[in-house]
């Protein structure tokens, strides 16, 4: 990388001083004024962990699925101002038409899981399983992953998935090849070929930094190959804090992400994705106990929208998605108002060649979602 290219980088993340002394109404003013101004011209999508600050000013709020739909039909909106993580906004880029811009009103927010898996890791990991196993494997992604790892993905016939529906894309990968390679959660992964019938003892896992297999047993058994990635947020959740949560109040329902670990996962009373954690927490009965192992920004959120039920975190102490919570308030209104002066900032732009493979990918998902 060049000197300007490390200049682009830096004044496209530097927000000016200016916004950090305006007001909140000051700012929650002019977000209204910019969107009137530019009504349908201008889209907003939120991912559900977004701050209040500004998921009020969401068009549509989500999950990573269903923020992918929206954003492949969406074609009369000229700017997309993606609020949530980068691998998101590079998603709508590919789902959405070429003269439609989306922008990351702050280029910072990324996702450790997806920078787990890199494409010069996976393309030698993935001459690794080809030496072990030829050609049985038929790789999967989280959509949680680059746009390069997406295209890795489609090219050799494989699919994204999302929490929402990993279980239905695992069970087609399957009349595919005989082996899955998932990509970059190995907890998603493990948690759903489990509840697909597959035992531990037939999970693999690849850890990229060495380039080998953790796995002790016979390779030829092996059905799955997990990548060692995880999600820092999911992570934080343990085993003791089911046990200490069920010991102080056995009423308590626990329910978490599939992001978390197998072992929590497994003494959690349910689990399921974003969407299917809201709904179960707004169908659930007035006066219900929950403890919800995710996020914080949308605990903290159900906590508010669900008055009539007792929530907590099924760890008291946890905290937002830190990349997720780079896009603010100031950021928000930083690119609306580059936009009101005819400057996009903060454009994510996949290249075409990428691009081209991980929309296969990505359809394939998306037709059977
Ligand atoms: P979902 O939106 O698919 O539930 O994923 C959660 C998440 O970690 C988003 O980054
Ligand atoms: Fe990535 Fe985890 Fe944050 Fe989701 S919650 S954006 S997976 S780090």
């Amino acid at each position: 990388m060049d000197v300007l290219e490390i200049l682009d980088i830096e004044s496209s993340v530097s927000l000016p001083e200016r916004y950090n002394r305006l007001s909140i109404a000051e700012m929650e003013e002019r977000v209204r004024e910019i969107k009137l101004k530019f009504g349908k011209k201008l889209f907003i999508p939120g991912h559900h962990y977004q701050k209040d600050e500004v998921i009020q000013f969401a068009d549509a709020r989500g999950d990573s699925l269903k923020l992918a739909q929206i954003c492949a039909t969406m074609d009369e909106a000229e700017f997309i101002v993606f609020c949530g993580v980068h691998f998101m906004a590079e998603t709508a880029d590919m789902l959405t038409k070429g003269d439609q811009k989306v922008i990351l009103p702050d280029m910072r927010a990324g996702c450790s899981m997806a920078d787990m898996a890199d494409i010069e890791q996976t393309v030698k990991g993935w001459e690794l399983m080809q030496e072990t196993w030829g050609d049985t494997i038929l790789p999967l992604t989280y959509v949680n992953s680059t746009a390069a790892i997406k295209g890795f993905v489609g090219k050799y016939g494989g699919a994204t998935v999302t929490s929402s529906n990993a279980k239905q894309m695992l069970e087609w990968a399957f009349t595919q090849k005989s082996r899955i390679l998932f990509l970059p959660d190995q907890h998603l992964g493990r948690n759903t070929a489990f509840d697909l019938g597959i035992p531990l003892e037939q999970m693999a896992v690849y850890a990229p930094l060495e380039n080998k297999f953790e796995f002790e047993g016979d390779l030829d058994d092996v059905k799955v190959i997990l990548w060692k990635g995880h999600c820092s947020v999911h992570e934080k959740f343990n085993i003791k804090h089911v046990e200490n949560l069920r010991e102080r109040d056995p009423d308590v329902n626990i329910i978490v992400h599939p992001e978390c670990t197998y072992d929590v996962v497994q003494s959690a009373d349910y689990k399921g994705s974003t969407n299917y954690i809201i709904k179960t927490i707004e169908a659930a009965p007035s006066g219900s106990k929950w403890a919800i192992g995710t996020e914080m920004n949308l605990v903290n959120r159900l906590i508010e929208e669900n008055p009539d039920k007792e929530i907590e975190s099924l760890n008291p102490f946890m905290c937002p998605c830190l990349t997720m919570n780079r896009i603010d308030l100031p950021h928000l209104l930083w690119s609306l108002e580059k936009l009101e002066e005819g400057e996009v900032v903060n454009q994510i732009s996949v290249p075409e060649e990428v691009t081209k493979h991980a929309v296969l990918a990505l359809n394939r998902m998306l037709e059977r979602s």
